[in-house]
Order: structure tokens, then C-alpha cells, then sequence
């Protein structure tokens, strides 16, 4: 038994709720182990699309913003999981960000020329800081694709910025299984089809009482040595 194994089993699987600074999942993502070995994350691009530094909140839940009662257009997700160090230990306080497209494939980026339409009530940038289990989670929206090239459509995608003290930092993407755009994706198609296993994730559905409306995924990260 490695010692992921042993942290998953005494922290991840008591767990039915998790409550993680600014953000209370609604439904469990650690209710299960990971399938996925504790190997490095692949590194992506991180795009020209980070955050420019303009955002009025960061917080962990991007559906919401502060004074609204209406919640970004889109389907609602769970992404969630736990950071690890190259020695496959809990990454503690590690700050994960995450930046992505709306429901639309749009960035709220003055580099983005996609004319879909911006939705004001989506965040489109959040930061997570991870427990001492190095569990972090966010609640957000499935985005849209959008046109990388005349010929190159990016298939839905979630950016991550991965910092913990006294470790390299990690710049990735995620992905979900099943989306048809991902076969022809230049920057997923690069990887290695091992190293793709890692950042393309399944939906997870609710479990019986959680929330009917939407989807979870459990994506862990693993910080280069
Ligand atoms: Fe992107």
C-alpha cells in the first residue's frame, strides 16, 4: 500500500461533504479513489488567455458572483481533487487557479477576439486553497468550445496554475472524457496517450441526494519534481 493509498482511505472515503475554505461541495468527489497513478501532471500551455489581473472576485465559486441572485449561464460542475508533491505526498496549501471560457467558448480576456457573447454573471477565474490534505475544489460551469484557428476548434477546457511552497510550480489543462472535439485538439493530441489519460477526466455523476443538477469531476494534480 503506497501512501496515497493510505490518505485516500482514512481522509478521502469518510467524506460525504467537503467543506474547503470559501467553497462547501455539494456533493462528494472524494468518494472514491483515484484510478490514475500518482505520476507527474503533464505541463500545457497556459494559453494567452490568464487572467490580467482586472477580476472582481477569485473566490472558489465561479457561478456566483457576490449580490447576485442569478447564476452564470451554463452546466453547473464540480471540479475537484487533491494536489500532490513529486513524493506523492498531500501537497498542504498549495493555491491552485483555474481560468476558463463561459457557456459560450468566450474569455472575458482583451486578447480574445471570439465574437460569442461574455456572460457578466460568470467569474471566469477562481482560486482554491488547498487543505492540509491538499484538497481543493471549485464550483463552476462546463465551457464552451471556441476557435483556436480557421481550422482548429479547442474543445471544452479548464486552465490550472498550480503553486505550493518550496515546489515547482505546474501549468496544465483539463478536460472531459467524452467530448468528440478532443480527438483533433492540437495541445491534448500532443501529449503522449499515457500523459493524456491524466488530464482527460469523467464526469462523475451525483451520488443518491446529492445535487440532481450537476456534474462532478475528480481531477488530482501532481506537482513536477
Ligand atoms: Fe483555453
Amino acid at each position: 500500500m503506497n501512501s496515497r493509498t493510505r490518505i485516500s482511505r482514512r481522509s478521502l472515503l469518510r467524506s460525504s461533504m467537503v467543506a474547503l475554505p470559501g467553497l462547501v461541495v455539494p456533493f462528494s468527489v472524494f468518494g472514491a479513489d483515484s484510478p490514475r497513478p500518482c505520476a507527474t501532471t503533464p505541463r500545457q500551455t497556459a494559453g494567452p488567455f490568464y487572467p490580467l489581473g482586472h477580476e472582481i472576485e477569485n473566490d472558489a465559486d465561479l457561478t456566483l458572483l457576490k449580490g447576485s441572485a442569478t447564476p452564470a449561464r451554463g452546466e453547473p460542475i464540480v471540479v475537484a481533487g487533491q494536489v500532490f508533491d513529486a513524493q506523492c505526498r498531500p501537497a498542504a496549501g498549495a493555491v491552485v487557479e483555474i481560468w476558463q471560457a463561459c457557456w459560450s467558448g468566450r474569455y472575458n480576456h482583451l486578447l480574445d477576439s471570439n465574437p460569442a457573447p461574455l456572460d457578466p454573471r460568470f467569474q471566469y477565474y477562481g482560486v482554491s486553497r488547498a487543505d492540509e490534505q491538499g484538497r481543493y475544489a471549485f464550483k463552476t460551469i462546463l465551457p464552451g468550445a471556441y476557435p483556436a484557428t480557421a481550422n482548429w476548434t479547442r474543445p471544452p477546457h479548464i486552465h490550472f496554475k498550480v503553486r505550493a511552497a518550496g515546489r515547482r510550480e505546474l501549468v496544465t489543462q483539463m478536460y472531459f472524457a467524452g467530448q468528440p472535439l478532443n480527438e483533433a485538439d492540437r495541445i491534448l493530441m500532443a501529449l503522449a496517450p499515457g500523459e493524456r489519460e491524466r488530464v482527460v477526466i469523467p464526469p462523475q455523476p451525483p451520488p443518491s441526494g446529492g445535487d440532481p443538477r450537476g456534474i462532478s469531476m475528480r481531477f488530482d494534480l501532481t506537482l513536477p519534481a
